[in-house]
């Protein structure tokens, strides 16, 4: 594995050394080019005039050309030779005349062509030029300048070792700055990471210390967020475990109560046995009852329910009235409906069952004799709702918001006598909220409570598929 700091120190230090590279060289060399033009210009300029004014004289001889060289002082070459036009050195600063010339250049502007030539080597410029000398456009001869430029060269290394200095400086500070700025931000991904083992070892109500306003803090704060997430699902879970088991136990204890003392009592009357084993059977169907409950809700959680469809809830509430009348005939509770036509939902006809047929149960479980549940759906353009309200003995205030939690009953016996789990508004409540709508809860004058479920009306489109 490359570690980010290797791959990061790299990335720089080759970012670096191609800079200096540039640096050191692209300078120098156009500093060099411009000596090379500038030598050019003065010294095919100072050969001009040599050539022309050597063309003038009559006749070419190493006395009269000494006499014009040095009237045109060109004691800044280091060399200057003029020939005639056969290649013999009239003039030479640097030898002898008389001998045919060794000089390839002046052979060259013999045949009419000015060379020019210029070099930077052993901290010099070296720069010659060689040109025809022509009278009457006759070619008379040649002309070779030489120079040899140390003073130049010396201000061009110097501005070199300046450069090369400060960029070795400049190189070694942002490699420092940067091992430093990759070494604290690795220190705090680090950080993360550490904080990320703590909780992958289990201990969610850990917190991740976040400093600083980057992106390394955002990932920080959406780790805890997840962590606080993962807190709370898993204290759900623990608590809905040990819940369930303790309202499993409730009545697998007393089955096994029951039918202890069937077994340990020999001389038990026939009608003490038949009211045993139903409590039995009762207890049995309370089971029943919470597993389906739990099922329901675990259907519920896991999203599994079948694909939702346009359904007309005045149907749905018509259906799950009808098992529960028996009920509300036996607590002498009226049941008074006033239902809208065409108020159709898109969800499940299962879901919106449990969701009618649990706030009618509940409306007649907690009621009082003689009392009354009213039953209104309606609906306008954006929304279709459900209320059902109750005359009955109402859930206290501090009480309301816990009432949708799984298992959680106001008054426990009472609750546990009608036979409930504290299941049912748990299911109304999760599969309201599965299918888009909302519920809440209030309390009903003069007494009683109202619960309203409100789901949004489909669009035409939605109702269409
Ligand atoms: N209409 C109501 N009037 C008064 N109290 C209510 C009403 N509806 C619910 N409650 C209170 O809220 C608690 C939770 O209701 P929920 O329907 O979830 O459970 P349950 O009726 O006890 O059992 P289950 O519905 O699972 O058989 C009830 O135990 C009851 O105390
Ligand atoms: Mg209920």
């Amino acid at each position: 594995m490359h570690s980010i700091r290797s791959q990061f120190i790299s990335f720089i230090t080759a970012l670096l050394l191609v800079l200096l590279l540039l640096l050191n060289t692209y300078p120098l060399i156009s500093s060099r080019d411009a000596v090379f033009e500038e030598k050019r210009s003065s010294m095919t300029g100072q050969a001009a005039t040599v050539s022309s004014t050597l063309s003038s004289l009559e006749r070419l001889s190493p006395e009269n050309i000494a006499e014009v060289l040095r009237y045109l002082d060109v004691s800044a070459y280091s060399r200057v030779v003029v020939t005639d036009l056969g290649g013999k050195v009239l003039y030479d600063t640097a030898g002898a005349a008389g001998e045919p010339t060794e000089l390839e250049d002046l052979l060259t502007s013999l045949e009419g062509k000015t060379v020019f030539r210029s070099s930077f080597s052993e901290d010099a410029f070296n720069s010659s030029v060689a040109m025809p000398l022509s009278a009457n456009g006759a070619l008379t001869g040649a002309v070779y300048l030489s120079e040899h430029d140390a003073e130049r060269a010396e201000i061009i290394l110097g501005f070199q070792h300046r450069i090369r200095a400060a960029s070795l400086g400049i190189g070694a500070l942002a490699l420092v700055l940067a091992f430093l700025f990759v070494f604290f931000l690795l220190q705090r991904i680090q950080a993360l990471v550490r904080s990320m083992h703590v909780v992958a070892d289990g201990d969610y109500s850990y917190r991740h210390k976040n400093r600083g306003r980057d992106e390394i803090t955002e990932l920080g704060e959406e780790f805890n967020q997840l962590t606080e997430r993962l807190q709370t699902t898993e204290e759900q879970r623990r608590r809905f475990v040990s819940d369930a088991s303790h309202e499993l136990k409730t009545p697998l204890a007393s089955i096994r109560l029951l039918a202890d003392s069937i077994v340990h009592n020999d001389n038990i009357d026939a009608g003490t046995m038949r009211e045993f084993v139903t409590d039995i059977g009762n207890e049995a169907m309370r089971l029943q009852r919470t597993t389906e409950k739990l099922l329901d809700l675990s259907r519920l959680d896991d999203k599994v329910s079948a694909p939702a469809e346009p359904v007309d809830l005045k149907k749905v509430v018509l259906d799950s009235l009808t098992p529960l009348r028996p009920l509300a005939q036996e607590k002498g509770v009226a049941l008074e409906t006033e239902l809208e036509d065409g108020c159709v939902v898109l969800a499940t006809e299962d879901d919106l069952f449990h969701v009618v047929f649990n706030l009618v149960e509940n409306a007649v479980k907690y009621n009082v004799p003689q009392g009354s549940v009213g039953i209104r759906l309606q609906g306008d353009e954006r929304n279709v709702s459900l209320t059902v309200s109750d005359t009955g003995i109402g859930i206290p205030e501090e009480d309301r918001q816990n009432i949708f939690s799984r298992f959680y009953r106001v008054d426990k016996a009472r609750s546990r006598e009608a036979g409930g789990s504290g299941l049912g508004l748990s299911i109304v409540h999760d599969a309201v909220l599965a299918h888009g709508g909302s519920i809440t809860v209030g309390q009903n004058h003069p007494q009683g409570s109202v619960f309203c479920v409100t789901f949004p009306r489909p669009t035409t489109e939605e109702t269409a598929t």
